[in-house]
C-alpha cells in the first residue's frame, strides 16, 4: 500500500511540476546579450537552437565540420537579430579540435553563458552490433568524450558567468533501444556524467545549471534519412523541439522531456516494468528494413 501511495504521489508531483514549467514563459530580455556556443549547428536541431537564441539578441558561436553551411547559419542569425554571430570549424572526433572550439568561443564572445552540447556523428550506421569496435570508438569520441572536453575547457568561464550547460540526450539515453548500441552507450554516458556534475555544482554552490534534454524522434533531415524507413513512430518538429530546449535552458530546468507525453510515461514505467516497456518499444521497428 505504501508503495502504491508513493508511486501515485510522485506521479502527481511530476505532473504538477510539468504543468508549472509548461506555463512559465521566457522573454527576450532574459537572453539578450548572453554568450552562447551551440555545437552541431550547421543543420538540424542545433541550427534551430542557434536561431532561437539569435532572435532574442544573444551573441552566438556555431560549430560543425562544414564551413559553407555554418557561414549560412551565421548570416541567418544576424538577420534574425543576433548581437553577433561567428563560426569555428571543427571535427569533434579530434579532442584537440574540440578544446579549440571552447577556447575560440570564449575568446570571440568574451566569456560564455550557455554551452549547448548538441552534435551527433561518428558514422555508426543504424543496425545490429556485429562486433565493429571502430564504430564504438569513433562514437565514443564524437558523441561522448568531445562533450566532456568542451565542458572541461569552458568550465572556468561558466563558473564565472554562473552560466548553463545544455546536453542533448534521447530516449535512447534512458532506455536501451535496439540497433544503436554505440549511440545508446554515448547517451547513457552523457546522462551519467552530467547528472553527477549537476550534483557537484549544487553541493559546492556553483550556480551553473545543467539541463539534459531527453528527446524522442525529431524530424531533422539526417534523422529521417537514417531511420525514416526503419521506425514507425511519427517525428516531432525540430523548430518546436529547439524552442522547448531553449526555454528549459533559460529557466535552468534540470530536465526536459520532448515530446513530453511520448517520452515521460515510458521513462517513468521503465524501472517498474522493463520487459514490458522493451517489448512495447520493439513494435516501432520495421525489422525487414534493418540489417
Ligand atoms: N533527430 C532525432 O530524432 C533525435 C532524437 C533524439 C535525440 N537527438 C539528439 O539531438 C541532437 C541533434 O540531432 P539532429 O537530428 O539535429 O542531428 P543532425 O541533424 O544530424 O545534425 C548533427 C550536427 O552535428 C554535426 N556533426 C556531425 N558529425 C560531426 C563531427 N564529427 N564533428 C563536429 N560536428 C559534427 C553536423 O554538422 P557537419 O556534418 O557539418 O559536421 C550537424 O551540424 C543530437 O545530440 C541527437 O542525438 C536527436
Ligand atoms: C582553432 O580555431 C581557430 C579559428 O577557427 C583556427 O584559426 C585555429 O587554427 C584553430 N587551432 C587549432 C589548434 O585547431
Ligand atoms: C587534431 O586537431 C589538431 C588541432 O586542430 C591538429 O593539429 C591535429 O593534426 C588533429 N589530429 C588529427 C589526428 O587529425
Ligand atoms: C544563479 O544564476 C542565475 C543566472 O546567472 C541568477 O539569475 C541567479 O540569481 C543565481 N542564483 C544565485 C543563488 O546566485
Ligand atoms: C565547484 O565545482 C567545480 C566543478 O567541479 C569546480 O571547478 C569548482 O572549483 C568548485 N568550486 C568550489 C568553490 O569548490
Amino acid at each position: 500500500m505504501a508503495g502504491i501511495k508513493l508511486v501515485l504521489s510522485s506521479l502527481l508531483i511530476g505532473l504538477c511540476a510539468h504543468y508549472f514549467y509548461s506555463t512559465e514563459t521566457i522573454t527576450p530580455d532574459m537572453v539578450k546579450g548572453k554568450k552562447v556556443l551551440v555545437t552541431g549547428s550547421s543543420t538540424g536541431i542545433g541550427e534551430q537552437i542557434a536561431y532561437k537564441f539569435a532572435e532574442m539578441g544573444a551573441h552566438v558561436m556555431v560549430t560543425a565540420r562544414r564551413a559553407k553551411q555554418l557561414q549560412e547559419v551565421v548570416n541567418k542569425c544576424l538577420q534574425l537579430g543576433a548581437g553577433s554571430a561567428h563560426y569555428v570549424v571543427s571535427d569533434m572526433g579530434n579532442l584537440t579540435s574540440a578544446k579549440n572550439v571552447s577556447e575560440e568561443a570564449i575568446k570571440k564572445l568574451g566569456g560564455l553563458d550557455y554551452l549547448v552540447l548538441n552534435h551527433i556523428g561518428g558514422g555508426a550506421s543504424f543496425g545490429s552490433f556485429k562486433g565493429d569496435m571502430e564504430a564504438v570508438l569513433s562514437s565514443n569520441n564524437v558523441n561522448f568524450l568531445s562533450y566532456v572536453q568542451l565542458t572541461a575547457t569552458a568550465l572556468k568561464a561558466l563558473l564565472e558567468s554562473q552560466g548553463s550547460i545544455v546536453v542533448m540526450s534521447s530516449l535512447s539515453g534512458r532506455i536501451g533501444a535496439p540497433f544503436s548500441t554505440s549511440y545508446c552507450a554515448a547517451k547513457f554516458g552523457l546522462e551519467g556524467f552530467y547528472s553527477s556534475l549537476r550534483r557537484e555544482f549544487t553541493l559546492n554552490k556553483s550556480n551553473v545549471s545543467v539541463t539534459v534534454a531527453v528527446l524522442g524522434y525529431i524530424d531533422t533531415e539526417n534523422a529521417v534519412r537514417k531511420v525514416g524507413d526503419k521506425v514507425t513512430m511519427s517525428a516531432s518538429p525540430k523548430e518546436e523541439c529547439a524552442a522547448e530546449v531553449v526555454k528549459a535552458a533559460v529557466l535552468r530546468q534540470p530536465e526536459l522531456f520532448y515530446p513530453f507525453w511520448g517520452i515521460k510515461p515510458l521513462v517513468l514505467l521503465r524501472d517498474w516494468a522493463p520487459t514490458l516497456i522493451g517489448k512495447l518499444l520493439d513494435n516501432f521497428f520495421v525489422l525487414d528494413n534493418i540489417h
